[in-house]
């Protein structure tokens, strides 16, 4: 894994946004997650958009997760927190921002067509993931199967906790959720993790330095060998060996720039 630790949560999103730039300008297929931990990256890609006339139109884009039962308009979905906090602010077109049909009824059928439809665009390029305070990653909970496909999952009470702060009421958060599974994340080119804050020093901490397991979804990234974490000083303040993981960067060489390969390859 690639650890770049940073001193505050602006600079974790220039950091994000310049890796996410270099698949921007390429016409990539995006990973984009919600949560409020992607949203100063996303703000400063939305500014670069403005200001240096980095353009979108080329990209496609896929949500990570969905949750069952909220129509698209509510305030809440997925499906228009992607849009009111980034996409809408940038010249991607509106048609290729995918996420999984929280409404289908039959749910399975919503996530076997979600997994394919990735697989067809040819596969996510980076991925852009937060992290829960349990270790999850899209909303796959601990006890996920390590391979798993795009699928249905029962919310951690820990996480319908954790995300009630964005709802009236913890009755209204959904219990259910569709998600990239594990598998379908670790098929992309570069899962790219932030994460900023005490809170989630812990969960840093296990998925970085504790054994490869399902009882730390975010562990499974051990298993990909472009994973890199972009995270503040707070988030990795759990982490035993930070003094390596600032040497490697520090002492990277000149001819590489992410796990030995040049960022633009
Ligand atoms: C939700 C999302 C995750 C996100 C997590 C952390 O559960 N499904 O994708 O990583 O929240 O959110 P935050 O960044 O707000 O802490």
């Amino acid at each position: 894994m690639e650890i770049l630790i940073r001193d505050t949560p602006d600079e974790v999103a220039v950091t994000a946004a310049d890796i996410v730039a270099t698949y921007v300008r390429r016409g990539a297929v995006l990973g984009l997650a919600t949560g409020s931990t992607p949203v100063a990256t996303y703000q400063e890609l939305i500014r670069r958009h403005r200001e240096e006339g980095l353009s979108f139109a080329g990209c496609t884009a896929y949500l990570l997760d969905e949750y069952i039962g909220l129509s698209p308009e509510h305030e809440q979905s997925y499906y228009r927190f992607i849009r009111d906090e980034f996409t809408a602010h940038i010249d991607i077109d509106d048609a290729v921002v995918h996420s999984p049909d929280g409404l289908n009824p039959k749910p399975w059928l919503a996530a076997e067509k979600y997994d394919a439809a990735i697989r067809e665009s040819g596969g996510i390029s980076v991925q852009i993931l937060g992290i829960g305070t349990n270790g999850h990653i899209g909303f796959n909970e601990p006890a996920s199967p390590l391979k798993a496909r795009t699928r249905v999952e029962t919310l951690h009470a820990q996480t319908v906790s954790d995300n009630s702060r964005f709802f009236d009421s913890i009755e209204e958060v959904p219990t259910h959720a569709l998600t990239q599974g594990l598998g379908t994340i670790l098929d992309c080119e570069q899962p790219l993790l932030l994460a900023t804050g005490f809170g989630k020093a812990d969960a840093i901490a296990a998925m970085v330095e504790g054994p490869l397991s399902a009882s730390c979804p975010a562990s499974a990234l051990q298993m990909h060998d472009r994973t890199t974490l972009v995270i503040d000083a707070d988030a990795a303040s759990g982490l035993v060996r930070t003094d390596y993981y600032r040497h490697v960067e520090e002492s990277r060489p000149a001819w590489s720039a992410v796990d030995g390969r040049p960022v633009e390859a």
